[in-house]
Formats: C-alpha cells, sequence, structure tokens
C-alpha cells in the first residue's frame, strides 16, 4: 500500500469520507491532503469542509485553483475504475479492469535520466517521501470525447521536477510506461501501439501547479487499470498525455515524440490542450460525455460542452501565449 495515513488526525479527509457522502456532498472544499507515504509523517493538512453555499464548488485550500461548475459532480469509483483507457491491457473500455489483476505496481523503481544534475534509478517510496500528498479535484477529458470528474490524491509534479534539478539546457521531460508484456496483454502485439507509451510535456507545463503526479483515487491506492502505481496528471490536456504506470523521467532538449502523434500525427499533436473550437478529423471537440455522474455506469449525461483548456484557462492560459489557439498542435 502506498497510501496509508501515519495516524487517525493526519489522515485524509477522503479516508473518514464514505464513497457516498463524497458522491453526494456536491459542495465541498479540497485542501491539502495530510496523507503519511512510506513512513513520512506529513504535515497536517486541511480537511474537506463543507462549502458555505453547498452549491457544488470546491476550493482548493493550497492553490485557489478554479471552481468546477455547479453542475460538475464527481464521477463514481465504478466509472473511474471500470471505463478505461490503457491499451497495455487491451483496446475496449472495460478490458483494463478485466485484464490487469495480475500486474504487479510494486515494487516499483523509476529511472531518471537525461539533462539533470541528479539522475538515477529511484524507488516510488523515495521519490515520493519529501511530499505531502494532496487532494485534487479534476475534470478529466478523453480526445475521444468523453468526460469525468476524478479525485486524484497525488503530488506535485514541479515538486518532483525540482528534486532532480534539471539543467539549463533541458526544456522538456518525457516519461514512459512499463514494458511487461507477460503481465500486460496488449503489449504482446506490436500492432496496437508502438511500445513504451510516450508522452511529454514542456518544462514549463511541468513546473504548473495544476500537473500533479498521482498516486490514488478517491483516497485508495491507484488501481491497476488506473496506471498503479504513479501516472501523470495533466487536467488542462486531452487525456493520453496523462501516462500510466511511469517507470521513466527523462529531461531533454528536444521535444518528445509522443506515443499518439507517432501513431496518428494527422490526428494527434504534443501540447494536445482541451480546445472545444479545434475539431478532430473524425469528430467535433465541441461537446462531451461526462460519464460516471449517475449511480450506474450506464448512466451518461446528456452531452455538454467542452470547456477551453478543460475550464483551466485562467490558471494555464498564459504558457501559451503567442500560440494560435485555432489551430491543432
Ligand atoms: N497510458 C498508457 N500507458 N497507455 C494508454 O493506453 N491511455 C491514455 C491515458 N494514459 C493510456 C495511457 C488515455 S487515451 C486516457 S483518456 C487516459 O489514460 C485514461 O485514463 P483513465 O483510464 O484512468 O481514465
Amino acid at each position: 500500500m502506498l497510501i496509508h495515513a501515519k495516524k487517525a488526525s493526519d489522515a485524509a479527509s477522503h479516508e473518514i469520507t464514505p464513497e457516498s457522502v463524497y458522491l453526494n456532498r456536491r459542495g465541498f472544499m479540497a485542501g491539502a491532503a495530510a496523507v503519511a507515504v512510506g513512513g513520512f509523517a506529513g504535515n497536517a493538512g486541511a480537511a474537506v469542509l463543507p462549502a458555505a453555499n453547498g452549491a457544488g464548488a470546491f476550493e482548493n485550500l493550497k492553490q485557489g485553483y478554479r471552481k468546477l461548475g455547479e453542475k460538475d459532480q464527481v464521477s463514481t469509483y465504478e466509472a473511474i475504475s471500470g471505463y478505461n483507457n490503457y491499451y497495455e491491457f487491451g483496446t475496449s473500455k472495460s478490458d483494463p479492469a478485466a485484464n490487469a489483476k495480475n500486474f504487479k505496481p510494486m515494487p516499483w523503481t523509476i529511472k531518471v535520466d537525461g539533462l539533470c544534475a541528479k539522475p538515477g534509478t529511484i524507488a516510488i517510496e523515495d521519490l515520493l517521501k519529501p511530499h505531502t500528498l494532496e487532494d485534487r479535484i479534476y475534470r478529466h477529458r478523453c480526445v475521444e470525447a468523453w468526460s469525468m470528474v476524478i479525485p486524484w490524491v497525488g503530488v506535485p509534479l514541479a515538486e518532483v521536477v525540482k528534486q532532480f534539478e534539471p539543467l539549463g539546457s533541458a526544456k522538456y521531460i518525457a516519461f514512459e510506461t512499463i514494458v511487461r508484456p507477460e503481465e500486460m496483454p496488449g503489449q504482446r502485439s506490436a500492432r496496437i501501439l508502438p511500445w513504451p507509451y510516450i508522452e511529454g510535456l514542456r518544462l514549463d507545463e511541468a513546473n504548473h501547479p495544476l500537473a500533479i503526479l498521482a498516486v490514488g483515487i478517491y483516497g485508495k491506492t491507484l488501481l491497476n487499470q488506473n496506471g498503479a502505481p504513479l501516472r501523470l496528471v495533466a487536467p488542462w490536456k486531452y487525456g493520453f498525455k496523462n501516462v500510466k504506470s511511469i517507470v521513466r523521467i527523462s529531461f531533454t532538449e528536444q521535444q518528445p515524440k509522443n506515443t499518439w502523434q507517432v501513431m496518428a500525427p494527422d490526428e494527434y499533436g504534443f501540447y494536445a490542450n482541451v480546445n472545444p473550437h479545434v475539431d478532430h478529423p473524425r469528430w467535433s471537440q465541441a461537446t462531451e460525455r461526462r460519464i460516471g455522474s449517475g449511480n450506474v455506469l450506464s448512466a451518461f449525461e446528456a452531452r455538454r460542452t467542452t470547456l477551453m483548456f478543460n475550464g483551466y484557462q485562467e490558471e494555464v492560459g498564459q504558457l501559451y501565449a503567442g500560440m494560435d489557439l485555432t489551430r491543432y498542435y
């Protein structure tokens, strides 16, 4: 178990909040959590408090990040863990949950290389040890035009980046998923994707406070189908940027060649910022299908309007100053 509370008073709010309460309490604040990791006694964090207006908004005390809209409701754990994209385990939405049971996320090490002062191979416990886990409730928008709202537990990517001391020449960060065909049936076919799955960010994107490395959902350790034990979450980008089961982090001068761009350069780019004004060549990106806000997986909501940068424009817009946002990147 990566996530365990040191003592009751340090427990993350969601550990003492049943999932049903989490789902029903539409107005609450996601504070800086205080889950201790691997023997590290984290700071006591803010609790999840009912919001004064109870109107479905939340605020993160630490980051002050953007309020979810009134109609945003946290998706059910059933949906988040049962409707997945993780091609290493198959290409159907139900394949990851069905086929990831034999995947072993522990023990786990991450190789850090490239343009940094502190390269090496580090156990996940040591990578997380200096940091306090935080709750982050984010919209999650897949390029396929479906979306969820996911209560992640993770650490700010910027803090992890700092830990390895990138050199001035490092402009990008690349991430690789593990290759383990004996445990990942999809990897036995090179026709699905070229393995390993690779993703990357510009270093200033990686350093943005909204970007996290997630280790949990709903206060529970990440399930294999969600990318255990460590995955990226950059909520203003299409979901394919959120690379799962990370075993390698590289600091580079050149823009990494991310898997989906290599697979279909006419359809997927490097930046992949959520943008309702730029359609996918085969479908519109103006709207999305919200999944898992009811009690059953099949209860899809009506389509909703997709928001620029997935609703995080105020926070991340300046990263793309000067870019033509009517174009696809
Ligand atoms: N990472 C790896 N290694 N392999 C994948 O197939 N799919 C991506 C992303 N990360 C994928 C991956 C896509 S397309 C999406 S939408 C999200 O993971 C889905 O994350 P979720 O299943 O936890 O919702």
